[in-house]
């Protein structure tokens, strides 16, 4: 597990939009773009596009989504899969929590697994709501419990 980057307040970075820490700041090769969604959390995930060129931190972001300003792949900001074409692959996700009001950022650590400490120390497990990809037809609830089965709740 990589080192917390203190990367800000939480009022830094205002509900919909993004910022981007550097590669030279964040220690890695590849930018961070760190998002506050629309359900008032915060996500990092590599900001450059999977699909070519493009910041991901200058697009659009609906809900817990992004959509890739340049051709519009659209991307989950919790798991960093890519939700359309043409991005097939999806973005690296880091993990970031907040303490007291402090926005702390671990590079190359996937979000994933802090969601599930997190949970686990909350409380029961319960599965973040799905993002867009996961209600088109075709999704099952099978398919997406073997993507995130320490989520599933009890029973
Ligand atoms: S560069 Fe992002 S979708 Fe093409």
């Amino acid at each position: 597990m990589s080192e917390a980057i203190n990367i800000g307040s939480v009022d830094s970075i205002d509900e919909g939009e993004a910022i981007v820490i550097p590669s030279e700041d964040n220690g890695t090769k590849e930018d961070i773009a760190v998002f506050h969604a629309e359900d008032g959390n915060f996500y990092a995930i590599n900001d450059e596009c999977t699909h070519e060129t493009a910041s991901l931190a200058d697009g659009w972001i609906e809900g817990t989504e992004v959509e890739c300003p340049v051709h519009a792949a659209k991307f989950c900001l919790k798991s960093g899969a890519a939700l359309c074409l043409p991005a097939t692959v999806g973005a690296r996700t880091h993990k970031i929590e907040v303490k007291d009001g402090e926005l702390l950022l671990y590079p190359e650590t996937p979000a994933v697994f802090w969601s599930l400490a997190t949970m686990r120390s909350a409380g029961p497990p319960t599965r973040p709501a799905p993002c867009r990809s996961e209600r088109l037809p075709g999704w099952t609830a099978a398919a997406s419990a073997r993507r995130w089965p320490a989520l599933r709740g009890p029973g």
